[in-house]
């Protein structure tokens, strides 16, 4: 009796796994690219912006947008522009370097300095003791007066002027561990305004 339950229980299971195995399931399909599918509607997600996109975020590949400065011969321009405005005084050769003359009012000389050469560099090879902190244009202890008239950017050029504004350059005053000379003019050290 037991047997025959067990034969009966054995064979009903056969017989659904049968019918499972040949049913057709739910029917539903996956699509053929879903990662496309996905894109799309992230694509749709992304809001509308009226600025254009930088070339390495422009959805597809990256177009450059219209106005971009291309990496052609624009920016080559540019640099060297650029690198012609910022080239600094000190940078000319000395054989190529005009001299002039400055005076030196307190110390009581005159001296021969090449346009590549600081104020306060061309009076610390005399030996004297002129006052400095930074020597970057950052601070104003090597501060001096160009007292020839006028304003201190008629006689020299500052490389790195960070502290005196347009009317204290006016005034004459100068920094001078950025200031090289251009012209011959009369220099008051230790003078700041
Ligand atoms: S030493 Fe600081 S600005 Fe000249």
């Amino acid at each position: 009796m037991v047997e025959a339950f067990g034969f009966g229980l054995g064979v009903a299971f056969t017989l659904v796994v049968v019918v499972l195995h040949f049913s057709k399931g739910t029917g539903r399909t996956i699509p053929d690219d879903i990662s496309q599918e996905v894109l799309e509607q992230r694509a749709e997600t992304v809001p509308e912006t009226d600025f254009p996109e930088p070339m390495n975020r422009a959805i597809g590949g990256g177009a450059a947008p219209a106005g971009a400065v291309g990496a052609g011969e624009e920016t080559g321009e540019l640099d060297e522009g650029e690198a012609e405005e910022e080239q600094s005084p000190a940078a000319i050769p000395d054989d190529e370097a005009e001299t002039f003359e400055v005076e030196y009012e307190k110390e009581g000389e005159t001296l021969e300095v090449p346009e590549n050469q600081t104020l306060l560099e061309a009076g610390e090879e005399q030996g004297w003791d002129l006052p400095y902190a930074c020597r970057q244009g950052q601070c104003i202890s090597c501060g001096g007066q160009v007292t020839s008239g006028g304003g201190s950017e008629d006689y020299l050029a500052h490389d790195g002027n960070e502290m005196l504004g347009d009317e204290e350059l006016s005034d004459g005053y100068t920094l001078t561990c950025v200031a090289y000379p251009t012209s011959d003019f009369t220099l008051a050290t230790s003078e700041s305004p």
